[in-house]
């Protein structure tokens, strides 16, 4: 199964070009699970709850969700991308997940980071996955993996592939998820991007690019520049991130010792 992410600089507010620029990107592609970064339409640094209204969309019916859609029908390939998204009249970080067959399912992100907290409502679906043709498929976004809860939760749930958009600006995620994925088993594809955004007057934020496709044994199978754009995939068995087993003695998962993990559970 070939697994990759589009690394690149979406400009921020540019719906229509930063989604002409992934469906030409990804034109002769072949790959069958492609992630996205987060807010890759929208681009990332709000300064108002005007702007946030203004670019956000309802999923399915939005047109970025849409777009995805339809490029997923027409290459028989499966995305996962994030947007700002708006249910009535609460906005969240949000993740949708589209394939050939249609509409799969949408992630709202649970731990929001820095001035999205202004912005956005913390989501409210829990941690996600689905089973598909391809594999069972989860999803985080961003700072989501700065809490080792989120890939816990996921790898219980039985993710063989997590898909993480990202918009990172901290440097520590692309040397952190082989550990996230080492302890859990599973794969983890993070799409991140690139570039500077100045949207306020006294902080820009830059992004670490460094986008990564990473194995159950905590291996960086492929990883991106931290400053140029990049397609990248790489040739996947998910069915790897089902053994939990390190030795015959210890399963991941099984020896778990919830009732002596008192303040967590
Ligand atoms: C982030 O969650 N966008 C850092």
């Amino acid at each position: 199964m070939k697994a990759g992410f589009y690394q690149f600089g979406p400009e921020f507010g540019e719906k229509k070009k930063n989604i002409n620029k992934v469906v030409s990107a990804i034109k002769d592609a072949d790959v069958q699970l492609l992630v996205l970064p987060e807010f890759f339409a929208t681009g990332y640094q709000f300064v108002s709850k005007d702007e946030v209204a203004e670019l956000s969309e309802p999923v399915p019916k939005g047109d970025t969700t849409q777009a995805l859609l339809q490029v997923s029908r027409e290459k028989n390939m499966y995305i996962v991308g994030g947007l700002p998204e708006r249910a009535g009249d609460t906005f969240y970080n949000s993740a949708v997940f589209a394939g050939p067959e249609g509409f799969i399912g949408l992630y709202r992100k649970t731990h929001l980071f820095f001035e999205e907290t202004l912005y956005f409502s913390p989501g409210d679906t829990g941690f996600r996955v689905w089973d598909t043709k391809i594999g069972r498929i989860g999803i985080k976004i961003c700072f989501d993996w700065f809490f080792p809860e989120s890939m816990r939760s996921l790898a219980l749930l039985g993710a063989e592939i997590v898909a993480h958009p990202a918009n990172l600006v901290l440097p520590f995620c692309p040397d952190s998820m082989p550990v996230r994925c080492l302890e859990n088993r599973v794969f983890a594809v993070t799409a991140n991007r690139i570039g500077t955004e100045h949207r306020k007057k006294d902080h820009s934020l830059t992004f670490i690019g460094k986008s990564e496709v990473v194995s159950p044994r905590g291996e960086i199978l492929v990883r991106a520049p931290d400053d140029e754009e990049a397609l990248m995939v790489v040739d996947i068995d998910p069915e790897t991130a089902r053994d939990k087993a390190l030795n015959p003695y210890n399963d991941l998962l099984k020896a778990r010792r919830p009732d002596q993990y008192g303040p967590i559970y």
